[in-house]
């Protein structure tokens, strides 16, 4: 019998890029999902595309232990990705509550789920934000975490529990994911970046000024001591970031307790380049003013991707060019995101 995976935030962004790869390679895949930052119209493109569906989906917060547990009822789960959270950074430094809520509250809640579950193995989305502002870049696992905001702190809060959870339950088999920056879409151009309200993060603003739904683009800050003043960062394909977590689920107990890798390409864009590479894909202008820094923003965040490498001799294997295009075809096809 195929392995079933618990997919928490399975119809978003990057879940649903991961439910795909799942169905593609043999998982049976449940989802939960409260859509708060999603369309349930997502999983119908997994499906579409994966040719057969997720064996179920719930509408339901991860917080509401009750409704929880019997999910964990009706499903015998071999391993659980943990993705449901909200992450916006500016808006987590308006919300700040709402963000530990919803984060970490989230994260306990599946965790006594699991345990009265017989449940062990998890893969939790970290993110590079936990290091802050980076003396240095390529950054190792092994640099200090530093977070610089709500949203971060959540994350790195996250790893604390984790890491003691692991330490109390020896049975727990732990894969904490710092990604880098996620974007891209399917290149079926069914599946992409959809975020409800005005996006946070750069890619789904420049899509959405390209095809007509925003008028321009804010450039946060051009004085960071940085090549061109904007801030780098390390973008990775989101196909990239679900293939990750498909090999990670066959990594998941190589050894007990918890382990963090970064997941990233090792490649830094600074904004102004990611607008160029951007304007190349879609053939359009994209129009944009350099603003104030965005607070809790930082310099430059570069993966080493070194240490997954070796564990799991894994690497990413699509570039920019190919993450522009595709978010491109996404917000192309889609101009006004899923349908309602
Ligand atoms: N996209 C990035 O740049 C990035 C970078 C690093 C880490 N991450 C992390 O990866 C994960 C997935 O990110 P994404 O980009 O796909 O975001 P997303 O918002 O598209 O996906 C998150 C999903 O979780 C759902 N969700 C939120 N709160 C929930 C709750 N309380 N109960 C049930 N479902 C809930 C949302 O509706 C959404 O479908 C998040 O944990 C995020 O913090 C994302």
């Amino acid at each position: 019998m195929s392995a079933t995976v618990l997919v928490t935030g399975g119809a978003g962004f990057i879940g649903s890029h991961t439910c795909v790869e799942l169905l593609e390679h043999g998982y049976g895949v449940v989802v939960v999902d409260d859509h708060s930052n999603s369309s349930p119209r997502a999983l119908e493109r997994v499906a579409k595309i994966a040719g057969r569906p997720v064996t179920a989906a719930y509408g339901i917060d991860v917080r509401d232990r009750r409704a929880l547990s019997a999910v964990f009822d009706a499903h015998a789960f071999d391993a659980v990705i943990h993705f449901a959270a909200k992450k916006a950074v500016g808006e987590s430094v308006e919300l700040p509550v709402e963000y530990y809520d919803t984060n970490v509250g989230g994260t306990t809640a599946l965790l006594s789920a699991m345990r009265e579950h017989g449940v062990h193995r998890l893969v939790f989305s970290s993110s590079c934000s936990v290091y802050g502002d980076a003396a240095a870049v390529p950054l190792t696992e092994e640099d200090p975490a530093a977070p610089t905001n709500p949203y971060a702190t959540t994350k790195w809060l996250c790893e604390q529990v984790l890491a003691d959870t692991c330490r109390r339950l020896p049975d727990m088999s732990v894969l904490a994911l710092r990604y880098f920056n996620p974007v891209g879409a399917h290149s079926s151009g069914l599946l992409g970046e959809d975020p409800r309200g005005v996006p946070d993060n750069l890619m789904p603003v420049l899509a959405q000024v390209a095809v007509g739904r925003l008028p321009g683009l804010r450039v946060f800050g051009d004085d960071y001591p940085t090549a061109d003043g904007t801030g780098v960062r390390d973008y990775i394909h989101v196909r990239d970031v679900a293939d990750g977590h498909r090999v990670a689920l066959e990594h998941l107990g190589d050894e007990r307790g918890m382990r963090t890798f970064n997941l990233g390409t090792g490649v830094g864009t600074s904004v102004l380049e990611l607008v160029a590479a951007f304007t190349h894909a879609c053939g359009r202008p994209i129009p944009y003013e350099i603003t104030a820094r965005r607070p809790g923003d930082v310099a430059a965040l570069v993966a080493d991707p070194g240490a997954v490498a070796r564990a799991w001799n894994w690497a990413t294997t699509r570039d920019l060019a190919a993450m522009c295009r595709d978010a491109w075809e996404f917000q192309e096809l889609n101009p006004s995101g899923y349908p309602d």
